[in-house]
């Protein structure tokens, strides 16, 4: 007798047979309505192409990978009227709260760009040029973040900014430039970073999970910080990036908290930071009262003591972090903005306020922003400029009806 027929021709054998067959009609049953399930996704949203990546790089959105909703044009923008956001970043005393200050944004306010597009990018593209990968550079390890950085702004540029980009089908054109970029060609012609560099106004960090749960900065562009160079920071780690910087007040306000912050980082909520500094010359690039940009060390403290305010330069920065859905990088935007402090000391309410934050810093604070060289000739000016302005009628029970921070 078969094997089979002898298991079927006993009760309890034939009656396993069948429930081994029901067994299999539902797990039939399953993967088939598993599968409708798959097909009837949304469109727009691709499966998860890494298994496990939530653990590797942080939560995201669900099982699903995020896509960065198109923006709608930026209202009215040209690359010839619109002026830079006046951020105006800083707070009364008497206390300087050392915080990580972020706030979410929309994801549509990813990048901005405005009038000033045009000195951005010679300035980024002769840095380029002159300095090559001291300021632009890409670990192999992160090239794929890098390029989906570059796929990111290809998408989003051009739907926000229509009048200066145009999408295309390797890539994406500069209206203005007349530049054309091709993204999809390998090799490229040139670091994706430099890529990205020239399509924003923006410097650009991308960070990394390493197996640790510590973010490294592995690939950047880094053209226009004014005090810091890639170079030096270029592989190190979150922490590091900001310790050998001498952070103010870093390790026990800031550490703990920012290391949480990017391990939760979700794809789908971008946030942004202010802060401001004061530099006595009007160098975007690099602040030459830093000293010698190629000098073995950056150091503080060497820039001339008590000069005219005319040179008096408020640096300002406003900076995003989000993190990629597909590599699960960080990618980190840091635009300058740089305003002579005679200009903005006009606006209602500035002088007075912005005297009232620099005199609540304390020494570690005041010893990193420089204020040794320019704080005694700032701070009178500033009190002056405040005091014409009340005296010409200011009310100062108003200022948070007319402005509310970062304005
Ligand atoms: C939660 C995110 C972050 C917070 C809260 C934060 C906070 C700070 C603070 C408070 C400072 C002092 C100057 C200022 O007021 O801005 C600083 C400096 C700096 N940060 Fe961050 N940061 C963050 C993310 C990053 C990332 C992702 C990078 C990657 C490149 C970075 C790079 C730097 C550098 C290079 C400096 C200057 C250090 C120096 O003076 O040498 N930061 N950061």
């Amino acid at each position: 007798m078969a094997y089979t027929d002898q298991l079927l021709s006993t009760p309890t054998a034939a009656s396993a047979v069948l429930f081994g067959i029901v067994v299999m009609g539902i797990c039939i049953v399953l993967r088939l309505s598993h599968g409708r399930r798959a097909m009837q996704q949304p469109p727009g949203r691709a499966p998860l192409a890494h298994p496990g990546s939530e653990k590797a790089g942080g939560p995201c959105v669900s099982q699903e990978i995020y896509k960065t909703p198109t923006p709608p044009p930026y209202p009215d923008w040209s690359v010839v009227e619109t002026k830079p956001l006046p951020y105006r970043a800083f707070r009364y005393g008497p206390k300087y709260q050392m915080t990580m200050g972020l706030r979410t944004i929309h994801p549509h306010q990813w990048i901005e760009l405005d009038n000033q597009f045009p000195k951005y990018h010679a300035d980024k593209a002769a840095r380029i040029e002159e300095r090559g990968d001291k300021c632009v550079k890409t670990a192999p390890e992160a090239f794929d973040a890098a390029i989906e950085l570059l796929e990111e702004l290809t998408d989003y540029l051009p739907a926000r900014y229509p009048s200066l980009y145009k999408r295309t089908h390797e890539g994406i054109d500069n209206l203005w430039s007349g530049e054309s970029f091709n993204i999809v060609e390998r090799p490229l012609k040139e670091d994706p970073m430099a890529i990205c560099a020239r399509l924003v106004q923006d410097d650009l960090a991308v960070l990394l999970e390493q197996p640790d749960g510590q973010y490294r900065l592995l690939a950047g562009s880094i053209l226009l910080a004014g005090f810091w160079r890639l170079s030096d920071k270029f592989g190190m780690t979150l922490s590091d990036v900001h310790t050998s910087g001498d952070v103010p007040h870093f390790r026990e306000k800031l550490e703990t908290g920012m290391n949480k912050f990017f391990r939760r980082m979700k794809c789908d909520t971008f946030h942004a930071r202010n802060n401001y500094f004061f530099q006595v010359d009007d160098c975007l690039g690099w602040s030459s009262s830093m000293g010698d940009e190629d000098a073995q060390e950056v150091v503080r403290g060497t820039a001339q003591k008590d000069k005219a305010i005319e040179h008096h330069w408020f640096r300002s920065e406003r900076q995003t972090l989000r993190r990629l859905p597909k590599t699960r990088a960080v990618v980190f935007t840091i635009r300058t903005y740089l305003v002579p402090v005679t200009e903005m000391a006009r606006e209602p309410y500035v002088p007075g306020r912005l005297a009232s934050a620099v005199r609540s810093w304390d020494e570690l604070l005041s010893n990193y922003k420089g204020k040794e060289e320019y704080g005694a000739v700032l701070l009178d000016y500033l009190d002056e400029k405040h005091k014409e302005q009340v005296d010409n009628g200011l009310d100062l029970e108003k200022e948070d009806e007319v402005r509310s921070y970062p304005w």
